[in-house]
């Protein structure tokens, strides 16, 4: 059978890793700031695993611990316990295997697209006229063709992400984090650009770990879900969405099983957010917005003390 040609930056597994091990591990893993007498736990005795390819979703409430996970896995920092694997092997530090797209933007003002697209290549010495090229196809795949010479101030904010995401995949990653990439887009460019990014992923074996407090956000793109608990965390419980691809955001206001799932997870988050706002956590936030959903009947009519 002829091979196809592979999407602009698809990944190939790295061949020295161990066969069958998850793309990411987490073993036991516990993360405090601070001196003993004034010392914070953030993460305590954390383990998940997430398989290669899959594309999992972290969910937890706001302060809960997920951007610091994010920083531990991506080895930015160092767990103060415990074990961090990526493709079998510890992490011991920042690695190209891991790229992370955060929700402020990376991008530098004084560069084009193009110029930032080719940072990372070119901060290595590895700007070869292969990677120059699928640059260029990434900046083509990403809808930026047209923009390839502007500033990212002369792109929308939605453009500004895909510029992100191209920069990030020149890199060829194994494992792309993203943390609430699209937080802060009006409601039209964050749909389109989750519809995007679905099915962006969807051509690659790239392994995906995305960060977001949405749960709509969170069932649409997940294969399986990660509840994070409050402060200090780990996961409260992992969900599989076996919900059909291809998905549309809007089909899934009207799908039973993904009303099921998504009533499921707003019932446990709302336990860990109401157990952050009682322990005078930054959760108030959460149960208010939970609130207004309620009493917009967007939770098919229940009420905060149904769930
Ligand atoms: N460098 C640090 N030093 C001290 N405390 C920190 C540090 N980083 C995070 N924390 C603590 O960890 C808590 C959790 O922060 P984190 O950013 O990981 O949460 P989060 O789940 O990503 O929240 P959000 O949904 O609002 O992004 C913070 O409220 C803060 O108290
Ligand atoms: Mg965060």
């Amino acid at each position: 059978m002829a091979e196809s040609t592979p999407p602009p930056g698809a990944v190939t597994r790295p061949s020295q890793s161990p066969i069958d091990a998850p793309a990411i591990e987490l073993r036991g893993v516990d993360k405090a700031y601070g001196t003993r007498r004034a010392s914070r736990e953030v993460v305590k005795g954390c383990s998940f695993c997430v398989d290669a390819g899959s594309f999992t979703v972290m969910i937890g409430p706001s302060g809960a611990g997920k951007s610091t996970l994010v920083r531990l896995v991506a080895g930015f920092e160092k767990p103060t316990r415990g074990e961090i694997l990526v493709n079998g092997r510890p992490v011991v530090g920042p690695g190209r295997d891991r790229q992370v797209v955060f929700q402020e933007t990376a991008l530098f003002p004084w560069m084009t697209t193009r110029e930032n697209v080719a940072y990372g290549p070119r901060a290595r010495g590895e700007y070869t006229p292969e990677t120059q090229r699928l640059g260029e196809r990434l900046i083509e795949r990403v809808g930026l063709g047209r923009f390839e010479t502007k500033y990212p101030s002369q792109l929308s904010g939605g453009m500004q992400r895909r510029a992100e995401l191209a920069r990030a995949m020149v890199n060829r990653p194994t494992v792309m984090i993203l943390d609430e990439p699209f937080r802060g887009l009006d409601a039209m460019t964050k749909k389109l650009m989750l519809e995007y990014y679905a099915a962006l992923s969807r051509e690659s074996q790239r392994t995906n770990l995305f960060v977001t407090t949405d749960v709509d956000e969170a069932i649409f793109l997940a294969d399986r879900l990660l509840v994070m608990r409050h402060i200090p965390t780990s996961v409260r419980a992992a969900i599989d969405v076996d919900l059909p691809h291809p998905r549309k955001l809007t089909g899934l206001v009207a799908h039973d099983r993904a009303n099921d799932l998504k009533r499921h997870v707003l019932s446990l988050l709302h336990e860990e957010a109401a157990r952050s706002f009682a322990a005078g956590g930054n959760a108030a936030d959460f149960v208010a917005a939970y609130r207004l959903r309620a009493a917009s009947g967007s939770l098919s009519g229940q009420t905060l003390e149904d769930v």
